[in-house]
């Protein structure tokens, strides 16, 4: 479990230290005290990545030039600092050139209203979602991902300038390679999410709702053949129109599709059961449930589906949880609440 967090110069904290409790936290605070940026790093520490950018300048407090963050993930001494320099990240002290050893430390699942965009958001939110699990739960994930991305990119840039074929080939292999470990690794996934999804759903919508989730991959296999009969299409369209980017998850709830038929309360249980799902596959695999960080999402929920999803996380995971009431709360007493105020975390709740 994560044990102490340091923040410096990390969005709007120049210092801040947290110590969150083994099992539940909740930090409660008004709007833009700095909630989301406390769980946002703890996601950058233990994951070297950010759920809401992809920029990692943002992460900097305004006129600062570098932010750094520690932290104790079990005895494990984790620290994460980005400079004008660049990255460097240390585990037990010990600088680490690759990432791959620091990333087995921890895992995370990660819910926040913005989740509704795995229903009615473009095929790149649900990708995200897959990728956030694969990198996670499968080893290669994070190579096949960084490769493919790689290799489409220059492909892409390629064909943007209508290049001969020979020079745009050179991508080929290094695409397909990456790009059917992508597509067989996503499809196993779908195929282990799609009931612990299902049986999520049925547990929050008190069994009235039930999912149905698959992989619709972004290309005929095998890729090498829907590869080379894409040609055409790919010299009008100046890309690469066939492969793991163009990968989608199909949603249906009572046999219809989500995104169109789904009211907003089922899209939101929707997002929710997917997010479980997440969270009860890492646990299936490690042993051992993920750090589950839950940004502002219970005041949006009505109090059935509260109890539901408090019921459907992963027991004994530990949790952090932001809001800016606690009435919703009735069972605070079961939670170390601490109180966010003027760049501060107090004990207790709000006065
Ligand atoms: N890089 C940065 N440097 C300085 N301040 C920043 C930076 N990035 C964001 N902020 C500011 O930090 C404040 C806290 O943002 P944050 O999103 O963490 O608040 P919050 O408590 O989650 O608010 P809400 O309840 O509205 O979601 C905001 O005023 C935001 O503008
Ligand atoms: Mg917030």
């Amino acid at each position: 479990m994560i044990r102490e967090v340091r923040l410096h110069h990390f969005r709007c904290f120049e210092n801040l230290d947290f110590f969150p409790d083994e099992h539940r936290t909740c930090i409660v605070g008004q709007n833009a005290q700095g909630k989301t940026s406390i769980l946002e790093a703890v996601c950058v520490l233990l994951r070297l990545q950010s759920p809401r950018t992809t920029t990692t300048s943002d992460l900097i407090q305004s006129g600062s030039e570098s932010f750094a963050l520690e932290g104790r993930f079990g005895d494990t001494r984790l620290q994460y600092r980005q400079t004008p320099e660049g990255r460097s990240i240390t585990l037990d002290s010990k600088i680490q050139q690759k990432s791959e050893d620091y990333l087995s430390t921890a895992r995370i699942t990660w819910f926040s209203n913005s989740d509704l965009d795995l229903v009615k958001g473009s095929g790149s939110v649900r990708r995200r979602y897959l990728d956030f699990l694969g990198m996670q739960s499968v080893p290669g994930y994070r190579k096949a991902l960084r490769d493919y991305e790689r290799a489409l990119r220059s492909r892409n840039a390629l064909l943007k300038e209508g290049r001969p074929r020979r020079e745009i080939a050179a991508f080929d292999l290094p695409l397909l390679d990456s790009g059917e470990v992508l597509l067989a690794a996503r499809s196993k996934l779908v195929e282990a999410l799609a009931p612990l999804a299902a049986s999520a759903c049925l547990e929050i919508s008190s069994a009235a709702d039930i999912l149905a989730v698959r992989h619709r991959p972004g290309c005929s296999v095998p890729f090498s053949e829907a590869l080379a009969t894409s040609r055409p299409e790919e010299d009008r369209l100046r890309q690469t129109v066939c492969g793991p980017h163009r990968d989608d998850l199909e949603l249906e709830l009572n046999t219809l599709k989500a995104s169109s038929f789904a009211s907003e309360g089922q899209q939101r249980t929707i997002a929710l059961a997917l997010k479980i799902a997440q969270a009860r596959h890492i646990e299936a695999i490690h042993g051992h449930p993920p750090v589950l960080l839950l940004d502002d999402i219970f005041g949006e929920l009505d109090t059935a589906r509260r109890n539901n999803l408090l019921a459907a996380l992963p027991k004994d995971a530990q949790t952090l949880i932001t809001t800016t009431f606690l009435d919703w709360a009735g069972d605070a007493a079961s939670m170390a609440v601490l109180t966010l105020e003027g760049r501060r975390l107090k004990a207790g709740g709000p006065k």
